[in-house]
């Protein structure tokens, strides 16, 4: 079975590549960073022919700088996606693979002991810059315990990247029922591992607390160091894709979350970086960031059933490993002239 896929010199793409590989499929590959463009056509329809599945990792990641990045997110990842889909039709490709994030559902789920499951609205910045990080029961205002988010969870964007990924799977949804195409979504949580992008704009914390220590600096923990996030090494997500292959359900969409299923603390992951590199310590710093979530953990009932997906490499080990592996250059290339 021959894949095309995009993104395949990227951080994540270069591990699903090398799982392709292993798993015996022959892989095609289309990357910004050796020249080859998901919106140019010709681009690919060199690469489509004989293809039978697409395996779409590229994109514009991270969050951003502010608003001058709104059309490089709307270009690559909405309209880039719009062409691939066109051309996957054009070439008769009834099988794809997308990379989305745990970023569409925006803040993870939450148990009021009085009110149940609750989704809560972005905290205020009132109770960020007073230090109440935690979000509160929006019926009695209090406490409330995080709790695993799972695929049925509505949607909540709540940045141009978010919005974008969901934009994706809602692409790719139309894209399978008018072509009766299979259409697999990867809700990515914190992905980490060898050539994660270093520290820029567009980093996920792992990477910044990394290239920190590397440099000699303490890593910077925000709010209180207690938000909970699901860190999942990009060896798992790359076997996560090539189990995704094997999706079944013509016509449709279907969402898996991709996730470790051991959440810990942003501190904690600090920490663990830290002590692996006989330091500097963190520090917690109290800043925060308004478009921040709290919490957001995932539930892998739905990838474990369907997908038999259960990650290998644990937090311990990972962490460990990451440490002192190479990162890589630039998260979010830009498009040649
Ligand atoms: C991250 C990615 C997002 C990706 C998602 C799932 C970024 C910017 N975010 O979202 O694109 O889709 O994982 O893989 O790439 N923090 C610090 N110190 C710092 C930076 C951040 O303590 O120097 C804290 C933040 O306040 C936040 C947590 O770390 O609470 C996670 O931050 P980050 O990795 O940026 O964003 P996520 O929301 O987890």
């Amino acid at each position: 079975m021959k894949v095309l896929l995009t993104g395949a010199a990227g951080f994540i793409g270069s591990h699903v590549a090398e799982a392709l590989y292993t798993a015996g499929y022959g892989v095609v590959g289309l990357d910004l960073r050796t020249g080859a463009d998901i919106r140019d056509d010709s681009a690919l329809d060199q690469r489509l022919v004989d293809v039978d599945a697409v395996v779409h990792q590229a994109a514009k990641v991270g969050l951003g700088v502010d608003v001058t990045d709104l059309p490089g997110y709307a270009s690559v990842n909405v309209y880039g996606t719009a062409v691939l889909l066109a051309a996957m039709a054009r070439h008769g490709v009834g099988r794809l693979v997308l990379a989305s994030s745990m970023v569409v559902y925006g803040e993870g789920a939450y148990a009021c002991a009085e009110h149940g499951w609750i989704r809560p609205m972005p905290r205020a910045a009132d109770d960020l810059a007073r230090g109440l990080f935690e979000p509160r029961c929006p019926r009695c205002g209090s406490g409330m315990a995080c709790v695993a988010i799972d695929e049925d969870a509505p949607t909540d964007p709540r940045n141009a990247y978010a919005t974008t990924k969901l934009a994706q799977e809602h692409l790719a949804a139309n894209w399978a029922r008018e072509t009766g195409g299979v259409a697999v979504a990867l809700r990515y949580h914190n992905v980490y591992g060898p050539r994660m992008p270093r520290d820029t704009p567009y980093s996920g914390v792992a990477a910044i607390f990394r290239s920190a220590l590397e440099a000699g600096c303490a890593p910077r923990v925000f709010e209180d160091g207690g938000q909970r996030r699901d860190f999942v090494h990009v060896r798992d997500v790359a076997q996560a894709n090539v189990a995704a292959l094997a999706g079944r359900r013509p016509g449709m969409l279907t969402a898996y979350n991709i996730a470790s299923g051991e959440p810990h603390t942003v501190g904690e992951m600090a920490a663990a970086l830290a002590a692996q590199r006989g330091g500097p310590e963190p520090v917690i710093t109290g800043e925060y960031r308004l478009g921040d979530v709290r919490h957001i953990v995932a539930s892998l009932d739905k990838a474990s059933h369907e997908l038999g997906f259960r990650a290998q490499v644990g937090f311990a080990d990972g962490m460990r490993e990451f440490a002192t592996a190479p990162l890589g250059r630039s998260s979010s290339p830009q498009p040649p002239a």
